[in-house]
């Protein structure tokens, strides 16, 4: 083998375990990944993919004792409902693994050892709200107010939603408490910091040859660390869910959220070793080999976290690799207005996966997928892709070949003739188009590599056109020939995008061939003259102008009663 296989480790942002998955997570974080993994696995890279759900945050505790429940009952909850919508759209994690497992305690306790017997942890005396009135201290989202830095009210303890702010949640300004609305009191209690500012210098200097990043990443890192700087943090919360703090004087209290789930892309990977391949010391590849590329996929709220506070935690661990790439994408809007999951302004995933097929949804959050900026996921606009793209251009083209093959040849592919100028370069076309797919996805250009896919199969359809078999039948036998190409070249190189379809495409030419087997050079292989294929059918069902009516009088509904509701 020429070289060293490359190696790549795949994250997605660890999702919250009380409330579901929507339209944006998917297209911001858990399908980009995904087409890259299941990319790089056809390129024969060693890599794996994993991602588990986040349970210690202080938003979990509130839920659960909203609901009168407790937070493992809370997380035994959504765990699987979680697991279940990612696995029907075919997102190919090879662990989905839960921060509330031992194995991610054991993981974060070694971990903030190792910090403290380096000297990156100290202790001090601060004070914190606490409500006289549920009898709780108030962290992070336990406690509402003013944001300390831009003034936005109704902002969390911990980050402000409208400027970004990472603070203490002892800084915000007109605090109350959460759960009750009570004024809180002021008590002083001993916690653990992490000594972020020696670490300033070092995250800098990681950063800045990343220029390789998408430019708003890059940017936004670079503004943070150069005007905000890092200040010191407090890791330790006042409560018993999570992993307990493993410092001397420190019992009683857990590791705040942020401080561990990060960690979770670590314990997941080992659960993986133990329990998924059985063979426990093969997470070492990944995070300690050195030549191991760490891509992480996440959404621009949490920037932050991934490009400077996770490379911060392992440097001063020093063990493990750093992410080479973070992708971050922003956000997708719905018709022209943010997201509220509260107003029911939301796509849920499995609201659409009741109706629509999964790879009808990757296609649309690949196609609007907010890589540069905002997008807005517009129910017409839904329509206009899947009727007009996926399946007027791409499932048409692949239906038309199929179907004139099987009803008017027998479903035999024929014995070309000889090859015209255009005939070679439709099949040449093929591999260049792929070579042009590889480089997006490679360059974490997904939609362009959509596109990219969608251009192939009209240049198909083109060719179909041109050739018109049904009415030159000297010249079918080539022209078949050449088109049942173009169809296995599209099944190979939409594999990573649309699983479930290249399947079906793959079944209906009779190839005895899995998706998950398929190689990106397989889009090189020609299908013999004489193989048979089978009854095609359509690949896609067309979506109503009266379902979309629905979904849009939906909304108007919710518009009015927020109306009523100011
Ligand atoms: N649970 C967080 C969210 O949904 C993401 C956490 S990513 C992690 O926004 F890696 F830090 F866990
Ligand atoms: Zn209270």
């Amino acid at each position: 083998m020429r070289g060293l296989r490359e190696r790549v480790l795949i994250t997605a942002a660890l999702p919250y375990s009380y409330a579901p998955r929507h339209f944006g997570h998917l297209a911001g974080a858990y399908l980009p990944a995904d087409i890259f993994a299941r990319f790089k696995r056809m390129k024969d890279v060693e890599v794996i993919y994993v991602c588990g759900t986040d349970e210690n945050a202080s938003s979990i505790v509130i839920e659960a004792m909203r609901r009168g429940i407790t937070p493992k009952e809370l997380c035994d909850m959504y765990y699987p409902q979680q697991k279940e919508v990612f696995e029907k759209l075919g997102i190919s994690f090879d662990i989905f693994s839960r921060t509330s497992k031992p194995i991610h305690h054991e993981v974060v306790k070694e971990f903030y050892q190792k910090l403290w017997e380096k000297g990156y942890i100290y202790s001090k005396d601060v004070k914190q709200w606490w409500c006289p009135k549920c009898r709780i201290f108030l962290p992070d989202r336990f406690v509402v107010g003013t944001c300390p830095r831009c003034g936005a009210p109704n902002q969390y303890g911990d980050v402000c939603e409208v400027c970004g702010a990472w603070y203490e949640a002892f800084e915000l300004k007109d605090p109350r408490c959460s759960l009750c609305g009570s004024k809180p009191e002021i008590k002083t209690r001993k916690h653990f910091f992490l000594k972020l500012s020696i670490l300033a210098d070092k995250v800098l200097e990681y950063v800045k040859d990343k220029k390789f990043w998408r430019k708003a990443t890059y940017n936004k890192t670079m503004a943070w660390l150069e005007k905000e700087g890092l200040r010191d943090k407090d890791i330790t919360r006042d409560y018993e869910w999570g992993p307990p703090a493993p410092f001397p004087g420190a019992e009683g209290q857990v590791i705040y959220n942020w401080a561990e789930n990060l960690l979770g892309y670590i314990s997941a990977t080992k659960d993986w070793a133990m329990n998924i391949v059985k063979d426990p010391e093969r997470w070492r590849r990944f995070w300690l080999g050195k030549d191991t590329k760490l891509y992480c996929f996440i959404g621009k709220d949490n920037l932050f976290f991934h490009t400077i506070l996770f490379p911060a935690l392992l440097i001063a661990h020093g063990d493990y690799i750093l992410p080479y790439n973070v992708v971050v994408n922003e956000f997708v809007n719905l018709e022209g207005e943010k997201l509220s999951t509260s107003r029911g302004w939301v796509v849920w995933l499995h609201e659409l996966l009741e109706e629509y097929d999964p790879d009808v949804v990757r296609y649309y959050a690949a196609a609007i997928a907010p890589e540069t900026r905002d997008t807005d996921f517009k129910w017409e606009d839904f329509m206009e892709k899947i009727n007009g793209e996926l399946i007027g251009t791409y499932g048409n083209f692949i239906h038309r070949v199929l179907t004139f093959l099987y009803s008017k040849m027998n479903g035999i592919v024929p014995k070309p003739g000889e090859l015209d100028e255009r005939d070679e370069e439709i099949l040449s076309s093929r591999i260049e188009f792929a070579g042009e797919v590889e480089r997006r996805i490679e360059g974490c250009e997904f939609k362009a590599g959509l596109k990219t896919i969608l251009r192939l199969a009209q240049e198909g359809n083109r060719y179909l056109n041109e050739t018109a078999p049904w009415a030159n039948p000297e010249k079918a036998d080539t022209a078949l020939y050449v088109l049942v190409q173009v169809v296995h070249a599209l099944a190979v190189i939409s594999a990573p995008y649309l699983p479930f379809t290249s399947q079906r495409i793959l079944d209906y030419l009779n190839l005895d061939k899995r998706v998950e087997d398929l190689k990106w050079s397989d889009v090189e292989k020609l299908i013999p003259s004489g193989h048979r294929i089978n009854k095609p059918k359509p690949l896609f069902r067309k979506i109503a102008r009266e379902e979309i009516d629905e979904k849009l009088r939906k909304l108007e509904l919710i518009k009015i009663q927020k109306k009523v509701g100011d």
